[in-house]
């Protein structure tokens, strides 16, 4: 089994994956982050697909089939994002249909989206937590796989929210990827 993790920010939870023994076969950044190196730490081939355009201008399947020839040639069977900031276009969920995991940090469907911690905040929710799921084209859909909440407390801020989520993740991202890992070895679909 070989996993492709994409990763944009402090790579945590790459570290946790990491950390677990995942067979993690290539980390792909899509920008300048310390998940590059956290990856580089651990012995890991890092491919830099760095994005340029930022706006309208992008590119978004020209840079997705990069991506794919990415990971096709490190051989993925399964694809985990671990805070990548790319949304990605309908090439890679047709070559990896079913086959994309992701962790979001909150409970979804609420609170979608790049901003989902301070939302959860500025809503005034008193519980919110953590998700992964399938990724597919639209953007924190997909399969739920597992979920835990996380209570907010009345000091919170975005960072300490976030932390306390991050936790989390760090703790139920691995082990649903090694219950996606047990399936996909029994020919059975992720779920
Ligand atoms: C996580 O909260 C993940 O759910 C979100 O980005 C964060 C990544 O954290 N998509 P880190 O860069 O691994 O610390």
């Amino acid at each position: 089994m070989r996993i492709a993790a994409l990763a944009s920010g402090t790579g945590s939870i790459l570290d946790a994956l990491v950390a677990e023994h995942l067979p993690i076969a290539v980390v792909v950044v899509d920008r300048t982050c310390n998940a590059a190196v956290v990856a580089e730490r651990a012995g890991i081939p890092v491919e830099r697909l760095v994005r340029t355009e930022f706006g309208p201008s992008f590119d978004r399947d020209a840079y997705t089939a990069e991506l794919v020839d990415i990971l096709v040639r490190h051989g993925a069977d399964l694809v985990v994002m671990a805070g990548f900031g790319t949304v990605l276009g309908k090439a890679v969920h047709d070559a990896f249909d079913g086959r994309i995991l992701n962790t979001h940090p909150a409970l979804l469907p609420a609170f979608k989206g790049w901003h989902a911690v301070e939302e959860a905040l500025a809503a005034g929710v008193k519980v919110t937590g953590c998700t992964v799921h399938v990724a597919t084209l639209a953007v924190d859909e997909g399969e739920i796989l597992a979920q835990e909440a996380v209570d907010v407390l009345p000091d919170d801020t975005v960072t300490s929210l976030h932390e306390r989520i991050k936790a989390v993740e760090r703790r139920i991202y691995p082990e649903a990827i090694r219950h996606a890992i047990a399936q996909l070895e029994n020919g059975e679909r992720i779920s």
